[in-house]
C-alpha cells in the first residue's frame, strides 16, 4: 500500500509514523508513506498557497491551483483522495478497515479555514474529520488516520488476533478493564474471577464490565 500526504507541514505528518509498529511496517515495506510539501506545487516567487475568502469572512483558504497540481501529479489509476477537515464525516474503525484495502491513498491536509470548495467538488473522494474539535492543521489528523490504517495491514501487528479482538471490532461496545501482574498492588487486587481459570465466568464478567464502561464513557454507542 502507498500513502501520499500533501501538507504545509510534512514533518508533522511523518514524525509520529517512524517509531514502533508503524516504523517496523515501513521497514518491512508493508507501507510506502510519503509526505509532500504543498508549497512545492505553488507558483510564483513567493509560492503562495493561501488566499482571502471570496465574499469576505475571517481567515484564509488554501488556493485550488497547488492542490490540483499535487493530485494530478500523484494520482494513479486506483487512488482514493481524502481531505482532512473538521467539516468531514467522523473517522471510525470501520473506515480504517475499509481504507486499509485501498492500494493508494492521497491525503490532503487543510490549513487555515480550509480549502477552496472546487477542490472538494472535483478532486476529493471523502472529507474526513478525526473528531469534533479544531486542530491547527490537518497534518496531525492525517498522521492519526494513517496510523489507524497501517496497523491493520496484514503483518503489521505481530499477533494477528490483537487487531481483531479490540475495542470497536464491536462498534457498539468498549473493551472490559484489563489487568496484568502483580496480582496485588498497593492494596488493589486483580478481580478474583480473572485468576479463577473459569473461562465461562471470565467471559460473563468481561461482558458485564464492558457494558458498565460503555454506559459510563460512551453512552452514545448503546441502542
Ligand atoms: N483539521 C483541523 N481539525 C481537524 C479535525 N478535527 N479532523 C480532521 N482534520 C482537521
Amino acid at each position: 500500500m502507498r500513502i501520499d500526504i500533501v501538507t504545509l507541514f510534512p514533518e508533522t505528518a511523518l514524525a509520529p509514523l517512524s517509531e514502533s509498529i508503524i516504523g517496523r511496517a515501513r521497514g518491512q515495506q508493508l507501507i510506502d508513506i510519503r509526505a509532500h510539501q504543498l508549497r512545492d506545487w505553488a507558483e510564483g516567487k513567493h509560492r503562495k498557497t493561501d488566499e482571502y475568502l471570496c465574499g469576505g469572512g475571517q481567515g484564509m483558504l488554501l488556493k485550488p491551483e497547488p492542490l490540483f497540481a499535487a493530485v494530478e501529479e500523484l494520482r494513479q489509476e486506483h487512488s482514493r483522495v481524502l481531505l482532512m477537515t473538521p467539516q468531514g464525516s467522523p473517522f471510525k474503525q470501520a473506515d480504517a478497515r475499509r481504507l486499509s484495502k485501498h492500494e493508494h491513498l492521497i491525503i490532503l491536509c487543510g490549513h487555515y479555514e480550509g480549502v477552496d470548495h472546487r477542490v472538494i467538488d472535483t478532486l476529493v473522494d471523502e472529507e474526513i474529520s478525526i473528531g469534533d474539535y479544531v486542530l491547527t492543521n490537518g497534518a496531525i489528523a492525517a498522521a492519526v488516520v494513517s496510523d489507524a490504517i497501517i496497523r491493520l495491514l496484514p503483518g503489521a501487528l505481530g499477533d494477528a488476533r490483537s487487531s481483531e479482538e479490540e475495542s470497536f471490532t464491536d462498534p457498539n461496545m468498549l473493551e472490559a478493564p484489563a489487568y496484568t501482574k502483580p496480582n496485588s498492588f498497593r492494596g488493589m487486587d486483580v478481580p478474583s474471577v480473572l485468576l479463577s481459570g473459569n473461562h465461562a465466568a471470565i467471559n460473563t464478567w468481561k461482558k458485564e464490565q464492558a457494558m458498565i464502561r460503555t454506559r459510563k464513557n460512551r453512552p452514545d454507542l448503546l441502542p
